[in-house]
């Protein structure tokens, strides 16, 4: 049986599971860039709680910075294809390894747009870690270098991410109810 929060939300993937899942890729980022320094760049607000866990599970030299991107949405759960920077990098990337943190790639409309912005500013290395990938929504040929769970077409909410600004802070990860939508 699906176990549920207090609130009646279907949990998709525990907090447990969550930081488990999210402990492991910090090992294996830890390896890819041991010796290293590591520019981690968060995709607000979304990726917040993620970046912050991530940030924790990481054994290289870190530094945060932040942006934030709008997608104009045609509905509230799809994009129309636009993406926009309303909020630029505080520091220069150039010569730095860059980690892009986001909490999922859905169509890649996002992370492409970053990708391409990024490569501009001629960083010594570009990674990705999104925490959720649903590969069968994909517009943009665009995968992360390190994934934490692959879903299937579903809507979720909680651990940063949101339905027009709410939920964000569960501390699980949980199915959007379809009559909410
Ligand atoms: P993309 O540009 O379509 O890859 O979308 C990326 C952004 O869409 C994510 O950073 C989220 O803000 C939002 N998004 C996509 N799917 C979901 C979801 O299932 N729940 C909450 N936000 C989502």
């Amino acid at each position: 049986m699906a176990t549920t929060t207090a609130q009646g939300l279907e949990v998709l993937f525990t907090r447990d599971q969550i930081a488990e899942r999210v402990r492991q890729m910090g090992e294996q980022i830890s390896n890819d860039l041991a010796g290293e320094k590591l520019v981690m760049i968060g995709v607000l607000k979304g990726a917040a709680p993620f970046l912050a866990d991530l940030s924790r599970s990481v054994t290289v030299d870190a530094t945060f910075d932040f942006v934030a991107v709008k997608s104009y949405a045609k509905g509230s759960q799809t994009s129309s294809g636009a993406v926009k920077l309303i909020k630029d990098l505080d520091e220069p990337i150039e010569g730095k390894n860059v980690l892009v943190v986001e909490d999922i790639l859905d169509t890649g409309l996002t992370l492409a747009f970053l990708r391409k912005l990024f490569l501009q500013h001629r960083p010594k290395s570009l990674r990705i870690a999104a925490l959720l990938d649903k590969p069968s929504r994909r517009v943009e040929q665009i995968d992360a270098d390190y994934v934490g769970f692959s879903i299937p077409n579903l809507f979720v909410i909680g651990y940063g991410m949101d339905f027009s600004e709410r939920y964000r802070n569960l501390p699980d990860i949980c199915l959007m109810p379809p009559d909410a939508v």
